[in-house]
């Protein structure tokens, strides 16, 4: 599966899930998920986001390991998104930022 990684939290561009051929994203309130059971890893998505959010599982950072569960357990209760919408109205202060598990909202 690909994995929605701490870039994206408080950004939420959301370019990714109108190229997702499966729609596999899931929309949380300031965080966007991958359900693993429908990723097909295809990587179109990766290019599209532009925070760089989204790497296939095993290419994810070991201090981001843990996201890869996250994704998962979000996705089970998350609606799904299939459509771009605006990014979070603050995302651009928050696009550069690390240390942003704190900010999710679940
Ligand atoms: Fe998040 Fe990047 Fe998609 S910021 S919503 S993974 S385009």
């Amino acid at each position: 599966t690909h994995v929605v990684l701490e870039s994206c939290i408080r950004c939420k561009y959301t370019d990714c899930v109108d190229v997702c051929p499966v729609d596999c994203f899931r929309e949380g309130p300031n965080f966007l998920t991958i359900d693993p059971d429908e990723c097909i890893d295809c990587a179109v998505c990766i290019p599209e986001c532009p925070v760089n959010a989204i790497l296939p599982e095993e290419d994810v950072p070991a201090d981001q390991v843990a996201f890869i569960k996250l994704n998962a357990d979000l996705a089970k209760n998350w609606p799904s998104i299939t459509k771009r919408k605006s990014p979070l109205p603050d995302a651009d202060d928050w696009k550069d930022r690390k240390d942003k598990l704190s900010e999710l909202i679940r």
